[in-house]
């Protein structure tokens, strides 16, 4: 796949229609989390700095189709004006004649923000009709919304196809993230995937084997492997319907010379809650009565070792139940060592997904590890070896 990017792009007097992921968390009215907002400030730079129009294409929640006061993109302004450092000015529609006063009366230097793009039922269909009344408010069309690229939606697709189309600063930073993670890593590749549950990371884990090297299992998706080779994991968050699929992704990694790491010993408690009683126990001796809440001392040195073999790391999800303390041990002292390892030059790391930054932000390591994803779901769908709608409608190989 080829794309282009701003470089390729003629900016000058344009109208850049620029498709971005700015569906941050909000609290009483408020951004929580600025990060997309931070991502996305490149890009809209490069375009003011080169006398192009930035005006922003975006969804906010999961409104479908109907107009909602509480997910309205309003609230954002002042955030973007203090993040992007130029006036940001509202539409109160992301088409019609609403959208068109905005654009047309755009002042140089002034960033043009268009409602919600979910407000419309068009959307989500990736309704042609809808992406043509959308095209008519620019030239040029710029999607740096990888963690939305998953969707095939009017705003993510069928605009790429409708407008001369090029991929923005951050959408450049996550593809060539994730082509030296995984497209031409430099092996051995070390993958760590963590989270509650196998069933929502199957196909996740059945492409990584046949790709990594070594493979670390860890938090409550562990314990479905565990048990899945007969070991008793008492109370333990565990899928046992999921044994046999374990088996198989087992048996697929063994045929394809990927080294499975599961936690050789465990930390067991006999509730879930902060600061509750725990132990250390082998993973094959977890009591009847008690739950495995985090690798154990032996386990985390395993993948320290495996993290110092490898030249390239890919993470997603926690080791073990991080958001309670102590048993974010495990998490903490794996990706600190890999944002050491990082740091010295020695790996290249890659995170995201869901919970993942989340963790590494508690954890401290967030900043040095290579790069850190902004996606949820297009990152898992990525890791899954999914092509993403909204990148691959960028692909200008074949012209
Ligand atoms: C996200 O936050 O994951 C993206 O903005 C995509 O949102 P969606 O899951 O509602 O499509
Ligand atoms: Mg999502």
């Amino acid at each position: 796949m080829a794309w282009n990017t701003l470089d390729d792009m003629e900016l000058r007097g344009k109208r850049v229609l620029t498709r971005v992921d700015i569906n941050v968390p909000m609290e009483n009215g408020a951004c929580t989390d600025t990060t997309r907002i931070e991502r996305i400030a490149a890009t809209v730079q490069d375009i003011l700095d080169r006398g192009g129009k930035p005006i922003l294409l975006a969804h906010f929640g999961r409104p479908k189709g109907e107009r909602r006061d509480d997910m309205s993109l309003q609230p954002l302004v002042p955030t973007l004006e203090a993040i992007l450092g130029a006036p940001v000015i509202f539409a109160s529609d992301c088409i019609g004649p609403a959208a068109m006063a905005v654009v047309e009366a755009l002042p140089e230097g002034a960033v043009a923000l268009l409602e919600n793009t979910r407000f419309h039922k068009g959307e989500e269909k990736n309704d042609p009709a809808l992406a043509a009344e959308m095209a008519k408010l620019g030239d040029v069309y710029c999607n740096d919304a990888f963690s939305a690229a998953h969707r095939a939606h009017a705003s993510t697709e069928g605009l790429a196809r409708l407008l001369p189309s090029c991929a923005g600063r951050l959408m450049q930073a996550e593809l060539q993230a994730l082509e030296a993670a995984l497209g031409k890593p430099e092996r051995p590749v070390l993958a760590v995937v963590g989270g509650a549950k196998v069933s929502t990371k199957l196909d996740l884990l059945g492409n990584l084997v046949g790709k990594v090297d070594i493979l670390v299992i860890g938090g409550g998706m562990a314990n479905t492997f565990l048990a899945a080779q007969g070991i008793d994991v008492g109370k333990s968050l565990c899928e046992h319907e999921m044994a046999e699929t374990a088996r198989e992704i087992l048996a697929k990694a063994a045929k394809k010379g990927c080294e499975v790491l599961l936690p050789v010993d465990v930390v067991v408690a006999r509730e879930f809650a902060a600061g509750a009683a725990h132990q250390v126990v082998p993973a094959t001796e977890c009591p009847s009565d008690a739950m495995i809440l985090d690798a154990g001392p032996e386990a985390v040195a395993a993948i320290k070792a495996a993290i110092d073999r490898a030249h390239t790391l890919i993470w997603n999800g926690p080791l073990g139940a991080f958001e309670i303390e102590p048993f974010d041990v495990a998490t903490n002292a794996a990706a600190k060592h890999a944002a050491r390892r990082s740091d010295d030059g020695k790996l290249v790391s890659v995170a995201g997904g869901g919970d993942t930054v989340a963790a590494l932000n508690k954890a401290g390591a967030a900043n040095d590890f290579s790069y850190v994803s902004t996606a949820g779901g297009a990152f898992l769908e990525w890791m899954e070896g999914k092509t993403l709608p909204g990148v691959a409608a960028l692909d200008v190989a074949g012209d």
